[in-house]
């Protein structure tokens, strides 16, 4: 088999390379290890930047998230019992769509099925192959048999914990990172959402989020042991929490119910430098992870393909490999301001272990310094609504909005 760019994963990043490639007519593969059921039974993911919403409408995959998803003008937090509205709407003119990335991996599955674009679920041992020469391919084991695909590019959106990043020379690559000494216990339920908005709150027992789905359909999350298992949080336990680090309207309005899903997520900041290794590109999870709190995981896997299908495109269609050659740089230049963000809610919001007095006051002076300043609010709301996003069909970056 032979096709222009093979994309290991198919999860948001991978699923969305490819639809951008296909609609600038660029062949691709997609080599998923697990089964489309599986990828969409993950419970992840659940607020769009302007840009990422953009993006997705551009690729022609927005109808449902615009009739379904929620968009929201601001955000609340709650700071042990005080509370703060960030009105991203009066402060910049912006706002972020509420929709899950179950929802979106669903839309992208179902026009790639509809466009006929190849993907290979449970492909096993997938290997990528010659990445630094001209001639790279990849392997994998399906039904007993090994199989191979050639390719000019390959592009590794594959998490985490995929093949990908692990097959670069350990000396070819430096990685950066920060794991945080707790997680958080997500619950998804089909009740009503405890408010309009999101609201994060700060709490002497650790950090609450209450999030939402849609109107009928709610995502809770406290802070918790690194390693808690969530079995061992009944459903009394989590929603007891839950109340007591809310402030107290909310937690009176909080409408319980049985969980649909319930997992941890462990806090890590994690980049790998280069995002490019000859011929193989990272983008997502695969070359870098945010503590969740800023909610910009996803958003980021969204930017770095939309920066990748530009820059491939330009290869293709203009025959100049200058996005292509920047794109390390300036992918990774987005990235780190992500991950400053994603680092600066978690330095004011959950309750670390141990903190030392110093530390705690720190805490607090950061809740005052957002709240009393609308310039530091504007800040927040800039970039929790959007940092700027790459053209899906030049490499270049488009205004902000
Ligand atoms: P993934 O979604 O991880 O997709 C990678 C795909 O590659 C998967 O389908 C995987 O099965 C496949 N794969 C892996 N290895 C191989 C292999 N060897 N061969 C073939 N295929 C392979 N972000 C937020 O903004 N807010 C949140 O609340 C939030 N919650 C999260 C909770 C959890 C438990 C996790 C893990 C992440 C969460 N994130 C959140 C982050 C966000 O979901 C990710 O940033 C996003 O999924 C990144 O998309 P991706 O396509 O790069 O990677
Ligand atoms: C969600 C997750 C986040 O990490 C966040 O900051 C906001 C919302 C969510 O799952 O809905």
């Amino acid at each position: 088999m032979r096709t222009q760019v093979a994309i290991i994963g198919a999860g948001p990043a991978g699923l969305l390379l490819g639809r951008l490639l296909e609609r600038t007519g660029i062949a691709n593969v997609i080599l998923e290890r697990r089964s489309p059921d599986y990828v969409l039974s993950r419970i992840r993911a659940g607020v769009l930047e302007h840009g990422a919403r953009d993006l997705l409408n551009q690729a022609g995959v927005g109808a449902r998230m615009e009739a379904e998803g929620l968009a929201h003008h601001g955000v609340a937090i709650a700071f042990h019992g005080a509370q703060h509205r960030i009105d991203f709407h009066a402060l910049i003119g912006r706002e972020v769509m509420v929709y899950g990335q179950t929802e979106i991996t669903h839309d992208l599955m179902d026009a790639r099925t509809a466009s006929g674009g190849g993907t290979i679920y449970d492909a096993e041992d997938v290997t990528p192959v010659d990445f630094d020469t001209p001639h790279p391919h990849l392997t994998w084991r399906k039904d007993g048999r090994t199989h191979r695909l050639d390719s000019d590019f390959i592009a590794g959106c594959d998490g985490f914990h995929g093949v990908s990043r692990a097959s670069v020379p350990a000396a070819a690559v430096r990685n950066f990172e920060r794991v945080y000494p707790f997680g958080w216990l997500g619950v998804l339920v089909d009740r009503p959402p405890v408010s309009d908005e999101l609201i994060y709150a700060a709490h002497d027992r650790g950090f609450a989020l209450c999030s939402m789905r849609s109107r009928t359909r709610s995502r809770y999350y406290v802070q918790c042991e690194a390693d808690a298992d969530p079995a061992n949080w009944s459903a009394t336990a989590f929603w007891d929490e839950l109340r007591r680090r809310l402030p107290a309207a909310a937690a009176e309005a909080l409408q319980t119910g049985q969980s649909i899903e319930k997992s941890v997520a462990p806090l890590r900041s994690f980049v790998a430098e280069p995002m490019r290794f000859g011929r193989l590109f990272l983008a997502g999870d695969a070359a870098h992870i945010v503590p969740p709190t800023g909610a910009k995981g996803l958003n980021l896997a969204i930017g770095d393909v939309a920066r990748l299908a530009g820059a491939l495109s330009e290869h293709y269609t203009e025959r100049s490999d200058a996005g292509l050659d920047a794109y390390s740089v300036q992918a990774l230049a987005r990235v780190w301001q992500a991950e400053r963000f994603s680092w600066w809610m978690p330095t004011m919001l959950p309750r670390f272990p141990d903190l030392p007095g110093f530390e705690q006051r720190m805490q607090a002076a950061e809740f005052a310094a957002l709240v009393g300043s609308r310039a530091a609010q504007q800040a927040m709301s800039e970039i929790y609504t959007g940092l700027p996003m790459a053209s899906a069909e030049s490499g270049r970056v488009v205004s902000r909005r």
